[in-house]
């Protein structure tokens, strides 16, 4: 039986279908198509020199075969070799009939070598469980990227991802050819690696909500939140990404964005005590004092472990979006700027982030900032800069002589939406992985003195929403990341992204199976809903299937055929192909809402700024004078009681869920006078499904005193039509 299936094999892929120059990602420099093939067997040997030993083990986790130590393959093997003679991350990989042979110019490029070998094999090779035999067409490749800095940062602190999950992560990445991970290891909601000298930043810092100083924040608030990576794991972590050919750089987000650790070690922080009335005596504060000596002091003993730790010459010390005002109040802060001639925060700022560059300059390393650490025009050049506000700034960094890390947001933050009514954040742009292939350095104006300072790209992903989805069907960190990471990995190893109807033929026809089989629940565009003539049609440009639901009704069903129905605005839509998935999609008349006229009071007074007649009115947000305390209440009534499938009464931002009550419930009125508890508030909101009647009145309530911030955002309820 496994003669005849091992010859029926064999029959069916003498015709070489795979390995054609247009189905890899990112695309190859130089491809060239062979007459004939080579046939990988189980006798099948991976040869390589005794240095290469460690990549000859790595690719037989993906093809099941012998690796031999030997410099010269012979015939019928695999062989990896280093080529000096060849760019670092540089590589040939050549398939004739007797054999694969694959050179680097170093590790690096022979992994990448082996990456596009994978990359003609069956997908079903990156579970590592295909079976031989394999035809490869006969080819000559040869590669090199255009960026040797091809990044992508990601953000554990907002959401705590473990050491499995970032070498997952990191795994899909160097699959992709991205080179460096800038992992966020600390922000205003969690510090998560350890430091010897200081346990407390992470013992305490590591976690928040209950039970910690630090306030919990974006979801999971009943809990003891967070995690960290000892330096032993993290150890394990940069190995394994190093085999990998991807390096860890470290951030450590300074001087704002430390909320986290002012809770632990609140002698950070300036010299002056803020009002905390509004925040029932919880300090709000997330930026150090730059007058303190012993700021400096801790952080070099922090910075001297974390250098000793991570490899990477880089060391991001972040410098983004700091609190300034905080520095206004603070009388040595004032002392300091007057005593050097500072007219302002920035300046406060660049003392603050020259003074820590050059202690890591000391270290042997190079200092990280993102793109505000400039502002002020007094900030070393051995600065790397990243540039994420925009182009502009990200031009504004390589005409001043800093290596630039380009990344702007509006092209490159993958935690943004990627389309309207999908999940993520706006505040950037909402884009696509079409977009992502889109980025062009000259199209955005980048002259060729400024592209000289670009010292590669990066995206990335601030998890800030992740919290909040960890319960979901699709992993949402995927959902969001690919396929605009393979997008990035065109644009980055490449230079930039071709066109995408090109691009987006290579994922469909080959690249979607072979992230399934890396396990990536990756997103799938939105199927396209019509509606015309009584027929409701859905159609998706990708070939996966369509699954739709009923409004009201249980269960899913396949969509086949046009459906004929005089209620469109009731069917809901989604494409899936394995774990991959669409969002829901639907005619517009689904999202259609209703504004009752609606009288909003609290047991909370109002913001004079923001007063509740704002979301009164349906289109702007209301705010409460102070935070929520166990036992406040927001009340909505209506004028005129109010017929619908569903009621939301949301509290906090619309996209993040942040200043809202984070505990509590919701009670609904059908005569304004008796109310009964129907639900509990999650992220914020209380919901009301298929209610009986008609409701006069909505209130939630809170169970919990606090929400880490000053105030609470009030809005309008969401109210849909029955259909
Ligand atoms: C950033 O997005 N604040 C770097
Ligand atoms: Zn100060």
């Amino acid at each position: 039986m496994k003669i005849l299936r091992f010859f029926a094999a064999l029959l069916l892929l003498s015709i070489c279908i795979p390995a054609f120059a247009g189905e890899i990602i990112p695309q190859p420099k130089r491809y060239e198509k062979k007459s004939g093939s080579f046939t990988i067997l189980t006798s099948t040997k991976i040869a390589h020199s005794p240095a290469l030993r460690p990549l000859a083990d790595y690719l037989a986790e993906y093809l099941p075969l012998a690796t031999l130590e030997q410099s010269n393959g012979g015939e019928g093997n695999i062989l990896l070799s280093v080529n000096e003679n060849l760019g670092k991350e540089a590589y040939t990989l050549e398939v004739t009939a007797k054999g694969i042979l694959i050179e680097g110019g170093s590790e690096a490029g022979v992994f990448y070598g082996i990456e596009t070998l994978l990359q003609m094999l069956p997908a079903k090779v990156y579970t590592r469980q295909a079976e031989l035999p394999f035809v490869v067409c006969a080819c000559k490749v040869e590669d090199e990227p255009h960026f040797s800095y091809r990044g992508f940062m990601l953000d554990v602190s907002r959401t705590w991802i473990d050491a499995e999950g970032v070498k997952e992560f990191i795994e899909n990445l160097a699959h992709h050819k991205i080179n460096k991970l800038h992992i966020h290891l600390t922000d205003d909601e969690g510090w998560r690696i350890e430091i010897k000298s200081h346990p407390e930043l992470t013992e305490v810092g590591g976690y928040r909500g209950v039970g910690s100083p630090v306030a919990g924040r974006y979801g999971r608030w009943q809990e003891h939140y967070g995690g960290y990576y000892t330096q032993e794991q993290m150890r394990e972590i940069i190995e394994f990404a190093a085999l990998r050919n991807v390096e860890i750089i470290p951030e450590i987000d300074l001087p704002g964005h430390s909320h986290n650790l002012a809770r632990v070690r609140p002698d950070v922080l300036c010299n002056f005590t803020p009002d905390m009335e509004a925040s029932l005596g919880y300090d709000t504060r997330s930026a150090l004092c730059v007058s303190k000596e012993e700021n400096y002091k801790f952080l070099e003993e922090v910075f001297s472990e974390l250098a000793e730790l991570f490899p990477s010459k880089y060391i991001h010390i972040g410098g983004d979006e700091v609190v300034t005002s905080q520095w206004k109040s603070c009388p040595d802060c004032q002392a300091l700027s007057k005593a050097h001639n500072m007219q302002s925060g920035a300046e406060l700022q660049e003392y603050f982030m020259n003074r820590l560059s050059k202690y890591i300059v000391s270290l042997g390393k190079k200092p990280c900032v993102w793109n505000e650490a400039i502002n002020a025009g007094t900030l070393t050049k051995e600065a790397v800069v990243y540039g994420w506000e925009s182009v502009d700034a990200c031009r504004k960094a390589t005409r001043e002589g800093y290596a630039t890390i380009v990344m702007p947001g509006h092209y490159f933050y993958f935690d943004m939406r990627q389309s309207a009514r999908e999940p993520g954040h706006n505040w950037a742009a909402i884009f696509d992985a079409s977009k992502v292939l889109s980025f062009d350095l000259e199209e955005q104006g980048f002259t060729s003195d400024e592209m000289k300072n670009v010292a590669g790209i990066q995206a990335s992903f601030f998890s800030e929403l992740y919290i909040s989805h960890l319960e979901d069907s699709s992993d949402y960190l995927q959902y969001q990341t690919y396929p605009r990471i393979c997008s990035l990995s065109e644009v980055a190893w490449c230079g930039k992204g071709g066109e995408w109807d090109e691009f987006n033929g290579r994922l469909i026809n080959a690249h979607y199976d072979r992230m399934l089989a890396m396990g990536i629940d990756f997103r799938l565009a939105l199927p396209t809903v019509k509606y015309a003539d009584g027929v409701l049609t859905a159609t998706t440009a990708d070939r996966t299937d369509i699954y739709y639901s009923i409004v009201g009704e249980e269960g899913e069903h396949k969509y086949t055929a046009p459906i004929k129905t005089d209620k469109p605005a009731r069917y809901l839509f989604h494409s899936r192909r394995g774990g991959a998935c669409s969002g829901n999609i639907a005619v517009e008349g689904y999202y259609t809402t209703l504004k009752p006229a609606v009288k909003i009071t609290s047991s909370i007074e109002e913001s004079k700024r923001n007063p509740y007649s704002n979301a009164e009115g349906y289109s702007k947000q209301a705010r409460t004078a102070r935070t929520c305390k166990d036992g406040d209440w927001i009340l909505y009534t209506f004028e005129e009681p109010v017929v619908c499938r569903r009621l939301e009464i949301p509290t906090g931002y619309a996209h993040l869920p942040r200043l809202l009550f984070n505990a509590g419930y919701i009670e609904v009125s059908y005569d304004g006078e008796n109310f009964e508890r129907v639900g509990d508030l999650k992220l914020g909101a209380g919901v009301i499904d298929a209610p009986k009647k008609a409701i006069k009145a909505v209130r939630i309530v809170c169970t919990e005193s606090g929400n880490g911030a000053e105030d609470v955002i009030v809005r309008a309820p969401n109210i849909y039509p029955v259909l």
